[in-house]
């Protein structure tokens, strides 16, 4: 099996859901952010302070281009498609669902979130940088799935009808 990736903004539901499937696929479980974390033994908040999101961003497609291509569901950091570089990866190499949540649902998830640098700024500023994302994740996908209307269970269930007919 191709492995598959998840894109969407943060608060999408990518880990949520990525656990449930590869539980359903019997395949093994990534996450982009977990996997930088590892590698390089500070979390992403303290990345972002003190190396920077240009840093971040660059460790984000090392990652990328070492995941396996195979038998594998990853879930990826939100801003994982601003790089040319990762779109081509996420389109040549690996299946891409994207999770298109509203804005309206993001909020309400992300209400009390204090751990995600980019989430944490004016409202205004968070909400362009929801739109600006949008055709970069239509870019990438492969299948769309509007997630404030489904339950992670019957998402899973539409990805895995999906990749069957892949
Ligand atoms: C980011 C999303 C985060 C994490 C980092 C930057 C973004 O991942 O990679 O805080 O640019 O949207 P989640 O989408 O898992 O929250």
């Amino acid at each position: 099996m191709k492995s598959i990736c998840l894109i969407g903004f943060m608060g999408s539901g990518k880990t949520t859901l990525g656990k449930e499937l590869a539980k359903k696929l019997d395949a093994v479980f990534l996450d982009t952010d977990e996997e930088i974390i590892k590698w390089r033994q500070m979390g992403i908040p303290e990345i972002f302070q003190v190396e920077g999101e240009k840093r971040f961003r660059e460790y984000e497609t090392e990652v990328l281009k070492g995941l396996p291509q195979k038998d594998t569901v990853i879930a990826t950091g939100g801003g994982i498609i601003e790089a040319k570089m990762n779109r081509d990866i996420l389109n040549n190499d690996f299946f891409t669902v994207y999770l298109k949540t509203s804005f309206k649902e993001i909020k309400q998830r992300l209400a009390f979130d204090k751990n995600r640098p980019l989430w944490n700024q004016e409202m205004e500023k968070k909400q362009q940088l929801y739109e600006n994302r949008q055709s970069m994740y239509e870019e990438c996908a492969d299948q769309i799935i509007q997630t404030d209307d489904y339950s992670t269970e019957r998402m899973v269930q539409m990805i895995m009808k999906c990749i069957v007919h892949y």
